[in-house]
């Protein structure tokens, strides 16, 4: 049988472009770049502690203490993307301010925005870690230096959207709303090869995550779906659940992406100055559009977040997304009126804990 490889990032993105005749070829290059920025980070990941890199740790924006490779991936997403021309500004969870493209290279039409590393808790203890990106269109009346407002456009006006899992093996997931595929790196050959063509989320599932510590902040609608999928096949969903908590947002969307579930991070009363966890532009709506245009649905739980006008870069939201039918299950809570019991029910009788 003759040999016939896998297709490359670059093949595909060649042969999607032949579908618009009209197209610069910018866009397929800015992909490249960000492709080439999480190879680079991939590699850090991987030599841990055995690569030594002097570093400044400050506190972010969001008051998080830094980690060494949040401030190494976010220079390699700067360095590897400021310079071809293709962008007319970067912002990203690690940088406070909007970054203008350096006077010595030409700017250009998109605007990049940019998780450097998702979930970089888990670093210390060698869990799966993520780059989570967002490609907009700079605005026609963009000014510069380019400020915050250029940015501020909801998720449903992304061009693209991807992220990279480093986990067991390193891979791409990437959208540019033609639905979701997803690419594996070949360490040998350091190219992203086409693996999954096309992504689907399932839309049955006994699988959800949410951070069960903050269960007492929840409001009623989160409390009563948690609460159901506790009580397993005895309650009215009449089947047991499994629960899933990686902390790092990234792999929890790629499970739910392999086989569906329901990832949350609602707004609760916990802070009442945090209007939820994740950030709007640069983790909820570029995971957001992936999961939709993999036939799963997002949400605030309130209203669609792909809808969402942003009104400030590190704006945190709260978010539900994954299988459709469990999202839209969620949103129908938000919507009756319900009665929660006023115990813990992680704790009470019909507890996770029970005997
Ligand atoms: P980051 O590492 O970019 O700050 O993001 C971490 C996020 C997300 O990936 C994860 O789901 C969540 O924070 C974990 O929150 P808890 O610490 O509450 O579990
Ligand atoms: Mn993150
Ligand atoms: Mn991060």
């Amino acid at each position: 049988m003759p040999f016939k490889h896998k297709k490359t990032l670059t093949q595909f993105l060649i042969e999607e472009r032949r579908r618009y005749p009209d197209a610069s070829g910018d866009f397929n290059a800015l992909i490249l770049d960000i492709s080439l920025a999480c190879k680079a980070i991939a590699k850090t990941v991987a030599f841990g502690e055995l690569e030594k890199t002097a570093v400044e740790i400050d506190l972010n924006v969001h008051g998080e203490t830094q980690k060494k490779l949040d401030v190494l991936s976010n220079r390699i997403f700067v360095q590897m993307n400021q310079w071809a021309g293709h962008l007319a500004g970067m912002a990203s969870e690690e940088m406070d301010d909007p970054l203008d493209i350096p006077s010595e290279y030409p700017r250009g039409k998109y605007l990049l925005l940019f998780d450097p590393l998702d979930g970089s808790s888990n670093i210390d203890v060698n869990v799966s870690v993520g780059s989570i990106f967002s490609v907009l269109r700079a605005p026609d009346d963009v000014t510069y230096p380019i400020t915050e407002s250029a940015f501020l456009q909801s998720g449903a006006k992304q061009v693209a959207a991807g992220y990279a899992l480093y986990g067991p093996t390193t891979m791409l997931v990437l959208t540019v709303g033609n639905g979701v595929c997803a690419f594996t790196l070949d360490p040998m050959l350091g190219e992203f090869m086409l693996t999954h063509p096309t992504l689907t989320v399932p839309n049955e599932t006994q699988e959800f995550a949410i951070n069960a510590s903050n269960s007492r902040f929840w409001g009623a609608p989160i409390k009563r779906y948690v609460d159901e999928c506790l009580a397993g096949q005895s309650g009215v969903r009449e089947k047991d659940f499994n629960m899933r908590w990686i902390a790092s947002m990234v792999a929890e969307a790629h499970r739910i992406l392999m086989r569906g579930g329901v990832f949350m991070y609602p707004r609760d009363n916990k802070d009442s100055t945090k209007p939820g966890r994740l950030r709007l532009l640069y983790e909820v709506n570029p995971i957001g559009m992936i999961i939709e245009q993999a036939g799963g649905r997002v949400s605030t739980g309130e209203t669609p977040a792909l809808e969402v006008v942003p009104t400030s870069l590190h704006q945190r939201i709260g978010v539900v997304f994954g299988s459709k039918s469990e999202v839209e299950r969620i949103e129908r809570y938000h919507t009756e009126p319900y009665e929660v019991e006023q115990t813990n029910p992680l704790f009470n009788s019909r507890s996770l804990f029970r005997f």
